[in-house]
């Protein structure tokens, strides 16, 4: 493991000193039988982002996989409770996120991230914090209209009568990614969007590929 540090150029926590862990990365790893990564899912509110991260979740579980799924709803509830969705919030809670992913990743675990992370640079921050090999984006990939007619938290029809101000795909932009996989989720059926993720995990040797 290691600090992040130079990623901060203002770091206001002076005289702190890294602490090594015995039971390292590496045996954690060992002891639950895979790698430990980041899957980072980005997309459009409504692209299927959590229900494709909770159903790879559900097939990883079975294979007593260790894991975990950070959703951005339920995050903007406690962690992240005091952002908004200016770029400047966004930008921090996708920083937070980053931080805590590279926890779970430390602890050997498969954690999955379901945040609309919509600009570039806010995804190269979390990409150079964790390192390339340990962060694969999954671009959920979905048309706005399909999205806007799903409308599955009625968030789309608030912000298209200006009742919800900087919506992504309304009235603020979603930059698409240079993905490392892309779901089409508007014509792919979620067990498939599912294996494909699985193979990924397999392909890069995160997990046997006998699992
Ligand atoms: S992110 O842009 O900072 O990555 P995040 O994934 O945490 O966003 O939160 C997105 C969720 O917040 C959406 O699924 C939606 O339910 C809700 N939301 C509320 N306001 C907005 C907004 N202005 N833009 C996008 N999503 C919003």
């Amino acid at each position: 493991m290691s600090d992040s540090s130079s990623l901060y150029t203002h770091n206001q926590s002076t005289n702190t000193l890294w602490h090594n862990a015995s039971v390292t990365r590496e045996r954690k790893e060992q002891l639950n039988g895979h790698k430990g990564v980041l899957l980072w899912f980005t997309g459009l509110s409504g692209s299927g982002k959590s229900t494709i991260a909770h159903s790879v979740e559900e097939r990883l579980y079975a294979k007593k996989c260790r894991t975990m799924v950070l959703d951005g709803d339920n995050v903007r509830y406690g962690l992240c409770g005091d952002l908004g969705f200016s770029a400047e919030d966004r930008a921090e809670n996708i920083r937070r996120i980053g931080e805590v992913t590279k926890l779970f990743v430390d602890a050997g675990m498969i954690i999955m991230t379901a945040f609309i992370s919509p600009f570039f640079k806010d995804r190269k921050f979390v990409r150079e914090l964790m390192g390339r090999k340990d962060y694969y984006i999954i671009y959920c990939d979905c048309p706005l209209e399909v999205c806007e007619k799903r409308d599955v938290k009625g968030n789309y029809k608030k912000a298209r009568e200006g009742k919800i101000k900087n919506y992504t795909g309304i009235s603020s932009p979603y930059e698409k990614p240079d993905a490392d996989l892309v779901l089409k989720t508007a014509e792919t059926s979620l067990d498939c969007c599912v294996d494909q993720v699985i193979d990924l995990l397999k392909n890069h040797n995160i997990i046997p590929s006998d699992l």
